[in-house]
């Protein structure tokens, strides 16, 4: 099997943004050339974070697929290890300023992806990268069945999100009828955030879609969201959040005309009910995190 595709200088940033997005959920990249297109996925080790963007064979000036056998409908799945690709996207500024554009090819004869940069001066920048094979990594998830959706434009979770410090580990997202909000949780306390507490509301008036079918107050991690909504607002992508009670995976995704993209968290397992009269409290430590397993091999 072996897949070639071209991709043009102002797209190229679209991919790193999508492989940094990545490099915060987990230490692996899958490379997934599919008929559909190109997926990019990963997870954490604890397999209770998953990430996954399908970059359709339209995102790309050239995108071909060719299998030896045309009956067999196996792909290619490879295992790259991500500190072996992110150090190509790391400056996505300098990406944008020099790459005119970018080849990328991945062989299991070889068992080989190579990338390659063409950038202004004729110079040419080749990336050999040897990959594992591996199984296909499938996220267990079904958004249908999640009572409630929220949509809204990056930029206005971005904003909200901006609030909280770099160091936020995990954040609280509620939804009634009458208000959204999110809201930082500390458990135990550390250091300045012990005393300083912070809390957005929103009505969902202020969201492009919101369904709702369930209260719901779930608390999950930060970190691989801010990757997502950097990639969705990079674009002026909506973010689709389709959430549930606590304990279930949350679920952030994007979709256009050429990709779509999946951040699926775990949210920590909620037993105590807790009391929402008095926001400005903190909250009382919640019961430690199941790892509730999203994705599979
Ligand atoms: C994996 O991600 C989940 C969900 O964000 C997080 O709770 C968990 O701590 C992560 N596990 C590891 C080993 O990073």
């Amino acid at each position: 099997v072996t897949m070639n595709c071209v991709i043009e200088g102002y797209s190229v940033k679209a991919l790193g943004k999508a492989i940094h997005a990545l490099s915060r959920i987990g230490n692996e990249l899958w490379l997934d050339p599919m008929v559909k297109g190109l997926a990019l996925r990963s997870v954490n080790s604890s397999h209770s974070a998953y990430g996954c963007f399908l970059f359709s064979p339209m995102f790309f000036q050239q995108y071909s697929l060719e299998s030896a056998s045309k009956q067999s409908s196996d792909t290619i799945k490879c295992k790259l290890v991500m500190k072996s690709v992110l150090p190509l996207f790391r400056c996505l500024t300098s990406i944008e300023r020099s790459v005119e554009r970018c080849h990328m090819s991945v062989s299991t004869a070889t068992d080989r992806v190579i990338i390659q940069f063409f950038c202004r001066h004729g110079i040419i920048k080749t990336h050999n990268i040897h990959f594992q094979e591996s199984e296909a990594l499938q996220a267990v998830f079904d958004s249908h069945l999640c009572p409630n959706v929220l949509k809204a434009p990056a930029r206005l979770l971005t904003d909200m999100v901006v609030h909280f410090p770099l160091f936020q580990e995990e954040i609280t997202l509620s939804i009634t009828p009458m208000k959204v909000t999110l809201r930082n949780y500390q458990q135990g306390g550390k250091g300045p955030m012990k005393t300083t507490f912070t809390e957005m509301s929103l009505h969902p008036n202020e969201f492009d879609y919101f369904q709702m079918g369930l209260d719901s107050d779930i608390t999950f991690c930060l970190k691989e969201l801010r990757g997502m909504l950097s990639f969705a607002e990079s674009r002026s992508l909506p973010v689709s959040v389709y959430l549930n009670a606590a304990g279930k995976p949350v679920c952030f995704s994007v979709e256009d005309m050429v990709l779509e993209a999946t951040v699926l968290l775990a949210t920590v397992t909620n037993s105590d009910s807790r009391d929402h009269s008095q926001p400005t409290e903190p909250p009382t430590p919640k019961t430690p995190r199941e790892h509730t397993v999203i994705a599979k091999l």
